[in-house]
């Protein structure tokens, strides 16, 4: 067998003690003196006997057996292994393979008798962070209190939900935009949270109630609210501007492009406010609570702008640093995660409720006289493996 290191080690220290992860378990290993000369000295792959006589005669057993441990551990990979290694560690790389196993099981104390006492500790630690964040010296746009009726019968509304792409260039509402903000960031009522103090309900499930969700909203096209970037401030309904001259051409550039993200009448930049969340959950399973968050949102967005008559489109293609640095947040605590955006719908933008008919029949024609054999072995859509990231 011929072994050499994992190309990649997620190392940290304890104490004095460098500890290496052991790859997909929750376990580390202290890495001694002589596993890491052996690792410095592994980048080719090595028959395990020469590995082992490096150690000399007397070593060679037991350092040979170490080598099976280690790789058995994953430390060591043989040349076989990486064509074994899942496809999507090998997509995604050994940091996200860590985290998704430093986040799994995670115990959340739903049974235990510990529970009250950790929520006890946790609220005696200091506050919790507020939970909504106000900029009170901005100038502010108070939005209407009514909302727009929502009656499309909800079935419909799931139905014609689709992501557009192309809008018509008009005007959306102040009535429509303060519709969409308070269904999708401003809470509905308040509910007791126990030793966490009050809780919001929102139309968007949040996990713990912790609404970490912010919103900033680039105005392009609103009648009854000048165009610029604003803080949507959810507690007082109200937009609290930030930078008059941000305009589709600023946003345009932080989202490479890409038409959607800005053609529309306006963009919502949502962050996530991570201390909300990380004050109640301690345990790194957290950091995947503002992305299922995030998602509610994104979709309680769509389907208000859709009930609506707007056309909704979403997208995580956006350089974070670049739109952190625009809002002026403080990205150790506040990151960019989902731009939500919309306007009127272009008249024909081919996202009908009934879609485009799959497979197309131009193509089921021309494939009618092949045998199904042909077409287990036709690919029909032609991904390109460009190393810029597919949208
Ligand atoms: C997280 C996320 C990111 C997306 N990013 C993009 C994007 O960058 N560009 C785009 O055109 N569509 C994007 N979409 C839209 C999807 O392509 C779309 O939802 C999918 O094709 C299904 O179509 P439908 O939403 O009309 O049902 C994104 C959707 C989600 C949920």
């Amino acid at each position: 067998m011929r072994v050499r290191r994992r190309d990649q080690l997620i190392c940290r220290w304890d104490n004095d003690a460098l500890m290496i992860a052991l790859p997909g378990q929750h376990r580390w290993l202290r890495a001694t003196p002589d596993l890491l000369s052996l690792l410095q000295h592994l980048d080719e792959f090595t028959d395990v006997d020469e590995v082992a006589a490096r150690f000399g005669d007397e070593a060679a057993e037991a350092a040979a057996k170490a080598v099976h441990q280690l790789h058995n551990a994953g430390i060591l990979v043989t040349d076989t292994d990486d064509a074994d290694a899942p496809a999507i560690w090998q997509h995604w790389g050994p940091i996200a393979a860590r985290m998704h196993t430093e986040a799994r099981d995670a115990n959340y104390l739903v049974n235990s008798p510990h529970r009250d006492a950790t929520a006890v500790q946790i609220a005696a630690d200091g506050e919790s962070p507020a939970p909504f964040k106000r900029y009170p010296d901005a100038p502010a746009v108070h939005l209407p209190r009514r909302t727009l009726p929502l009656r499309t019968p909800v079935e419909e509304v799931f139905a014609a939900r689709r992501t557009h792409r192309a809008f018509a260039g008009t005007p959306v509402g102040i009535d429509a935009l303060a519709t969409v903000l308070a269904c999708t960031f401003a809470p509905q009522r308040f509910l007791d949270g126990g030793a966490f103090g009050p809780q919001q309900a929102r139309i968007s499930a949040s996990a713990g109630g912790r609404h970490e969700v912010e919103c900033y909203v680039a105005v392009y096209d609103v009648t009854g609210v000048p165009p610029g970037l604003y803080h949507y401030a959810p507690e007082v309904h109200r937009l609290e501007l930030l930078d008059a001259t941000v305009d589709r051409e600023r946003i345009a550039a932080l989202v490479y492009e890409q038409d959607a993200s800005y053609q529309g009448a306006f963009t919502c930049l949502t962050t996530t406010v991570a201390a909300r969340l990380s004050w109640k959950y301690r345990h790194p399973r957290a950091y995947r609570l503002w992305m299922y968050d995030a998602g509610h949102y994104g979709q309680t967005f769509a389907l208000t702008c859709t009930a609506l008559g707007l056309a909704p489109f979403q997208t995580v293609a956006f350089h974070d640093s670049g739109i952190e640095a625009l809002l002026g947040v403080d990205a150790d605590h506040e990151f960019a995660t989902y731009l939500l955006a919309a306007g009127n719908p272009a008249p024909d933008d081919g996202t009908g409720s009934t879609g485009q008919p799959y497979p197309p029949l131009a193509r089921l024609a021309a494939s009618a006289h092949r045998s199904p054999a042909d077409l287990a072995t036709d690919s029909p859509v032609d991904l390109a493996t460009d190393p810029e990231q597919l949208g």
